[in-house]
């Protein structure tokens, strides 16, 4: 089969600096051992839209793995290979690369595990998910950066638009419908009318359902990643997906409301307490399944146990406690419901509109209130706790109010 279709697009790009004079060395090798080398997938996408780019998927038309250990050999580096899947990934300077064979991947039936066989690079686009994911970079001197575009990927990315390559993509791979929707929510795109119409048929097929569950949920962690994560959910509500992945899920008011809010608390701590890192998009998740009993999603999950503690505490608390910061008369009594809580149950009470002051007043000033032992002279072990306490709740309490 020869390597362009007639129609496809042809460009030439211009490669970015960083990572130019490591492809072309790898087109050159490639030719050496009478290969063929190209970057494919979300690289080529990215670089077209003008992104950094640090991860470079390489397919090669011959043995990927003799290549990436040639480049390997050269430079000094790892090589980590993988011969089963005919893939090896290896790292120089700070770019990651990883090498695959081009290969063709056909369902014996839909959602069956794929046999896999060597193929052509036109083959190796057409198993992919999206146009905007199926477009390749040539690394051979004689054409190197040309985009070989097959499936119109190019103006799908003009077009703003996520379009799978065939009706039964969603089918053969359930994975791919929460994919679509983080890359929709990610870029800001759309998903073209047909792809939307077998999405949709797909989830109400239930596929989400029955796919591998450890595929699935490394999909949701790695939305939850996402800068975006607030337009994906959206688009996770538009499409129904969470009813289907989460028993006894469902939509209202109130938690699109809490969504908001916390959407909000977020982007005030972020700029607040920049030193204060937190992994955020698992906050989003932990309100999502407030009223699931998620207990078990947050193993497949492989939820850190910050998590996972945090969930279990608000599942059973959640209600005493925003009833107790209600009632609260003093900002000592805030200080002493709140102290000691991780900060995940912070931000997530914060994002309740009803206690949102008080816990702020946690955060910003009373959580830093401090009094000096060397004031407590003849005071030692719990005598000297409790007298510095004290003497914290009417510090906090002369120079703090509660609004009610
Ligand atoms: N791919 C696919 N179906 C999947 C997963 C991946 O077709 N279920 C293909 C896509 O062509 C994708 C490539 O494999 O571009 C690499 O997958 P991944 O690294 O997950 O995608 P990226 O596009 O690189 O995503 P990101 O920008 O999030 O790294």
């Amino acid at each position: 089969e020869h390597t362009y279709p007639q129609k496809a697009h042809i460009k030439t790009l211009k490669l970015p600096k960083n990572i130019e004079s490591l492809c072309r060395e790898i087109g050159s090798l490639a030719e050496r051992m009478g290969y063929k080398a190209y970057l494919v997938g979300g690289v080529v996408r990215d670089m077209l839209m003008n992104k950094e780019v640090w991860d470079l998927d390489v397919v090669v038309e011959g043995n990927a793995i003799e290549l990436a250990g040639e480049l390997a050999r050269i430079h000094g580096v790892d090589l980590h290979p993988f011969p089963e899947f005919g893939t090896a990934h290896l790292k120089i300077d700070s770019i990651k690369l990883e090498f695959a064979t081009t290969r063709r991947e056909t369902y014996p039936h839909p959602g069956a595990y794929p046999l896999v066989e060597f193929a052509s690079l036109r083959e190796d686009l057409l198993r992919r998910d999206f146009t905007i994911n199926a477009m390749a970079v040539s690394l051979m001197s004689e054409d190197f950066g040309t985009l070989i575009d097959y499936f119109g990927g190019l103006r799908d990315l003009k077009d703003k638009l996520i379009r799978v390559l065939h009706p039964l993509s969603f089918v053969e791979d359930p994975v791919r419908i929460l994919r679509a929707l983080r890359f929709a929510g990610r870029l800001g795109f759309r998903l073209s009318k047909s792809t939307e119409k077998l999405l949709i048929k797909a989830v109400e097929l239930g596929l989400l359902k029955e796919a591998p569950q450890g595929r699935i949920f490394s999909e949701i962690r790695l939305a939850l990643r996402e800068e975006n994560l607030p337009e994906i959910i959206k688009l996770y509500k538009k499409y129904r997906v969470l009813e289907s992945l989460f028993e006894g899920f469902s939509w209202d008011d109130q938690l699109e409301r809490r969504l908001k809010g916390l959407r909000s608390v977020i982007e005030w701590h972020r700029i607040e307490f920049p030193q204060e890192r937190l992994d955020y998009g698992w906050l989003y998740l932990m309100l999502l399944l407030l009223r699931v009993d998620a207990a078990g999603y947050m193993n497949f999950l492989n939820a850190p146990s910050w998590v996972r503690q945090g969930y279990t505490f608000l599942k059973k608390d959640l209600d005493r406690l925003l009833g107790d910061l209600k009632k609260a008369q003093k900002p000592s009594e805030v200080y002493r419901l709140l102290k000691g809580k991780h900060l995940s149950v912070l931000l997530l009470l914060m994002s309740f509109p009803e206690v949102q002051d008080r816990v702020k007043l946690y955060l910003e000033k009373l959580r830093h209130v401090k009094v000096d032992p060397r004031e407590f002279s003849g005071l030692s072990g719990p005598d000297l706790g409790k007298a510095m306490e004290e003497k914290k709740s009417q510090l906090m309490d002369s120079l703090f109010s509660l609004n009610s």
